[in-house]
């Protein structure tokens, strides 16, 4: 009995185990020569999918799934130091992770779960003897006497690499997004002399228009190649160099079509992409940039006037009697009237992104006649015309964003609308009027215009009561909401609606915890979609009504900005209430730059202080309502792949005090990041998120904490011995506390800008650098809201258009007094036991809340711990 039962034991485990070795293959190197073999992500597992790695292990064949979703699988090939997938096979078509690659004699393909082949090679002369990864990338499949029968370099998707080349007639082709690689809009081919960008057919950049680059010949292009010194466009053979830009020179580079239709020419260097080129330059001449119409103006999106914001995406006439035609069978009926087309003015210095390499339909014609060529083509949807040259453009079948041209065009922009109730002739043409009634109105008869007025409300009416009655108060818990409740439908851009169980269920449970804001708890989440959601519970909702915070969420959800973190929906149920938003798998900024992962680069830092200035200055200036953001600090920071920066957490703290605007008596922001005004009585604007903004761009400079303590470590001390770099003088200056805010003043007086950088960097960045970002920094914290920049300015002044602020020493000097009181206090802390931040604000949070009113200014400087309010 227990002797086979042992037995049994041991069967048991054996028996586990040997599935356990079947399981899981081993990695191939340089080539696969089994036939008839078979590899599943599943199977692969422990080397994340990876079955075949080059010689030289630079390169994996591996199935993958980008940004570890769980749904989207890809049989590619990556460049294992970055992590960066150069090739996908089923990129169309990806499959689970127990979905299969196979290689017969026959073919290479990848099969899904159900056994459909899903990709495949063609057939080919004679049978595959082995699979190959080469030591430059490429995948090639070879035949018994070792000739190429197929290569992944011929077959290239959004990426080509150095060496590979791309021929004529051949493309890239961008894809949907980070996690979905099925193909985009955006296509960069090489032409017979050129290489464009495209979108839906139309040319956005062509590489011979560049600045940097130059035509060496006119002999038709062969092929594009990058070889490491240089992009080159060749002719017939090397030989012949038809057009080329010097690149710096490096052991591995790549250039890829993002999925936001921007072409990027990276080096790789140390551990780190360095990006050389990114085209088109001019983010706005991307075509879609800005959805639908949507308005570009340095890197912010906005509608032109007399158009709003769609729910469905883009702009449309803010006239509701207005509509954007489509030209399709369905529609054509209510086209084929000619009288009901009208064209609503884009306003001035308007431009499109094709205009600058597109032919005129017409030239030499005046607008009606433009307009009239317009009409009378079903798929136009919209003209450009010159007012001196009498240009004609067309934009035919599709609409993508406009841009306001700072150089000021001749063109003006006009977008083919349909009039609804066209029962007389237009006459309100180009109306830019944005006011309700509209256009539309003025064109019928005002005992029509009556009537139909009646007859809408009458059925709004109507419908609003019956769709009340069937719905009641059903849902809700208590009665005492039901009022707002009924508010609801007549919201309109209200973000998705959960209810609490698909929450529950989505974080199963509120299991993982991801962080915990000013606000409350953050759980990590997956849609049924599959899609990765932030969900914030909201704890200290206190006496807010539903009807109000619906309101709030409707304004924060309209939001939408490249550099703000979306909302993508909302609880609200019985008391509970919470926010769901897009995840950012990066964490905040302050983890990147506080904590001891690898040091963030110089131009990342800049990049993020740019896309962080951008969402600020798109809620300050982009939005219908000005947005005042009120807690802006590294935490709020979010990053994504590729240090894609956005800002979390605004437009929050109207829900939470019964206000119209941030107030100090329900101080919101945290300390150190507190413009002095929030202790005086002078209004809270956005210059006061200006500071906030300027006292994070300092932390982004040193990349640690403007109040932190001296550092204790040796490790720095020791690295950097007594050499005279920049460095090790800089470590010298963190033998006593700092406020850094005070050293970058003192330091810009003096002009040691140098001296002021992370010294991580270990010198990898300039003092020219660093000056701009301290500059631009201290201009932002000046004591006088009125003289700091507005952040446009201050996106304006990093970009390179606006000259960057000399800092006003007499509107600095308070950062003096902040200094001192910084130093005592920490003296008499007894600084130096281990983490002063924590000791800081342990201490002085209980001070803080009693005697803010009186003791005012003292507590600005005060380390970033959340100042408890009614959070
Ligand atoms: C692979 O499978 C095919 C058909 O199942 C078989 O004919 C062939 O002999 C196999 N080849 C090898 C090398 O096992
Ligand atoms: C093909 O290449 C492999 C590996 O380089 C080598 O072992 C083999 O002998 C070659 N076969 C022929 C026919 O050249
Ligand atoms: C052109 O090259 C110069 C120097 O190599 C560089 O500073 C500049 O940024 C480049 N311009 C563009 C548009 O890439
Ligand atoms: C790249 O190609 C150009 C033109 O053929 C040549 O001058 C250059 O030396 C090449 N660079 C490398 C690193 O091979
Ligand atoms: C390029 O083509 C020219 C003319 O056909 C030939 O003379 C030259 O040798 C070729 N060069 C290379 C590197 O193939
Ligand atoms: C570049 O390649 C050379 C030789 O292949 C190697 O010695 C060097 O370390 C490489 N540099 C980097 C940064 O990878
Ligand atoms: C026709 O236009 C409508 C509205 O834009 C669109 O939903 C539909 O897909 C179009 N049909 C075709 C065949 O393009
Ligand atoms: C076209 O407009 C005329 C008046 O101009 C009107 O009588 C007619 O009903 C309209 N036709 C359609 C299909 O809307
Ligand atoms: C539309 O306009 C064209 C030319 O302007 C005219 O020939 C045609 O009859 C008009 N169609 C209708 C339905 O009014
Ligand atoms: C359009 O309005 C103008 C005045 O604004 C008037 O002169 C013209 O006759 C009107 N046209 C029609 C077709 O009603």
């Amino acid at each position: 009995m227990g002797t086979s039962l042992f037995s049994l034991v041991i069967a048991a485990t054996f028996f586990s185990s040997s599935i356990v070795l079947t399981v899981s293959g081993p990695l191939y190197v340089d080539s696969i020569t089994t036939l008839n073999f078979t590899a599943s992500n599943y199977q692969y597992i422990d080397n994340s999918g990876a079955f075949l790695a080059s010689n030289n292990q630079i390169f994996k064949a591996t199935i993958t799934n980008p940004l570890t979703q769980l749904t989207n699988f890809y049989f590619s090939v990556i460049h294992a130091p970055s992590g960066t997938i150069v090739w996908s096979a089923n990129r169309n078509k990806p499959i689970s992770n127990s979905g299969k690659v196979r290689l017969t004699e026959e073919s290479l393909s990848v099969i899904d779960d159900s056994g459909v082949i899903v990709w495949s090679t063609t057939q080919f002369r004679s049978n595959i003897a082995s699979l190959k990864l080469s030591d430059d990338g490429n995948l090639v499949l070879l035949d018994g006497s070792n000739s190429s029968l197929w290569q992944s370099f011929e077959n290239p998707t959004d990426t080509i690499i150095l060496g590979q080349r791309l021929p004529v007639g051949s493309s890239l082709v961008s894809s949907v997004s980070n996690i979905d690689f099925s193909e985009g809009e955006y296509v960069f081919s090489v032409t017979s002399n050129d290489g464009l960008l495209r979108w839906n057919g139309l040319t956005y950049w062509k590489l011979s228009m560049e600045i940097n680059a130059s035509i060496d010949s006119y002999s038709p292009v062969s092929f594009l190649q990058i070889n490491g010194t240089g992009l080159f466009l060749f002719g017939f053979n090397e030989s012949v160099i038809v057009i080329h830009l010097a690149i710096t020179p490096f052991n591995f580079s790549i250039a890829q079509l993002g999925s936001e239709g921007a072409l990027t020419l990276k080096r790789f260097v140390g551990s780190n992409w360095v990006q050389d080129f990114a085209w088109p330059s001019s983010y706005c001449q991307i075509p879609f940039v800005c959805d639908k119409i949507g308005l570009c103006s340095a890197r912010v999106c906005s509608c032109p006037l007399g158009f709003h914001k769609s729910t469905a995406g883009g702009c449309v006439p803010a006239n509701s009697l207005l509509s954007l035609p489509s030209c399709n069978a369905s529609d054509n009926g209510n086209q084929l009237n000619n009288s009901s087309i009208s064209y609503l003015n884009l306003g001035n210095n308007v431009d499109y992104f094709s205009n600058a390499f597109m032919q005129p339909a017409k030239r030499g014609v005046n607008l009606s006649l433009c307009q009239e060529l317009c009409t009378q083509n079903c798929s136009c949807l919209g003209l450009f015309h010159g007012n001196s040259s009498g240009n004609c453009y067309l934009l035919e079948n599709y609409l993508g964003s406009v841009m306001s041209s700072s150089s000021g065009t001749d063109r003006l922009g006009y977008v083919k609308v349909l009039v609804k109730f066209s029962n007389e002739n237009p006459n309100g043409t180009q109306s830019q009027n944005q006011s309700f009634p509209l256009v539309g109105l003025i064109l019928i008869p005002p005992s029509a215009f009556l009537l139909l007025l009646t007859i809408v409300f009458l059925g709004i009416f109507w419908w609003r009561k019956h769709k009340l009655s069937r719905t009641g108060s059903a849902k809700l818990g208590g009665g005492d909401y039901s009022s707002g409740e009924l508010e609801l439908i007549s919201f309109s851009g209200l973000p998705v609606r959960f209810e609490y169980e698909e929450l529950a269920a989505a974080t199963e449970n509120f299991k993982t915890q991801i962080g915990f804001g000013g606000f409350g708890v953050v759980y990590k989440g997956t849609l049924p979609d599959k899609s990765l959601v932030a969900v914030k519970k909201i704890n200290s909702i206190g006496v807010q009504g539903k009807k109000e915070f619906c309101t709030e969420i409707a304004i924060i959800g309209k939001i939408h900005h490249i550099n703000l973190v979306r909302l993508k929906g909302f609880c609200a149920q019985g008391r509970q209430r919470f926010l769901v938003y897009e995840y950012m798998n990066k964490g905040s900024l302050d983890r990147s730059l506080f904590e001891n992962g690898p040091v963030l680069e110089w131009q990342e830092r800049f990049d993020i202080a740019l896309g962080t200035a951008r969402g600020l200055a798109y809620l300050h200036s982009g939005c219908e309502q000005k947005i005042i953001h009120c807690d802006v600090k590294p935490e709020n920071i979010l990053l994504h792949d590729n240090l894609q920066v956005k800002i979390s957490d605004f437009g929050l703290s109207k829900l939470l005090s019964p206000e119209q605007s941030c107030l100090f008596t329900n101080l919101r922001g945290t300390r150190g990041y507190l413009a002095p005004e929030w202790l005086t009585s002078t209004a809270i604007s956005d210059k006061t998120d200006v500071y906030s903004y300027g006292m994070v761009l300092l932390e982004i400079v040193r990349g640690r904490k403007n109040c932190s303590m001296p550092v204790q470590s040796h490790g720095l001390e020791n690295d950097s011995t007594e050499g005279d770099d920049p460095s090790s003088s800089t470590s010298g200056l963190e033998t006593r506390p700092v406020y850094f805010p005070l050293l970058a003043l003192e330091m810009h007086e003096e002009g040691r800008y140098l001296e002021l950088a992370d010294p991580r960097l270990e010198g990898r960045v300039t003092s020219e650098k660093v000056e701009k970002l301290v500059r631009v920094a201290l201009c932002c914290v000046h004591e006088e809201p009125a003289i700091r920049p507005t952040m446009s300015n201050v996106v304006g002044m990093l970009e390179g258009s606006v000259t960057v602020g000399q800092p006003r020493v007499e509107s600095l000097n308070f950062l003096r007094f902040y200094g001192r009181r910084f130093t005592e206090a920490s003296r008499h802390e007894g600084f130096g036991e281990a983490n002063g931040n924590e000791f800081f604000s342990q201490r002085n949070s209980a001070t803080f809340n009693s005697t803010a009113v009186d003791s005012h200014n003292s507590f600005s400087y005060m380390s970033s711990q959340q100042v408890s309010g009614p959070r």
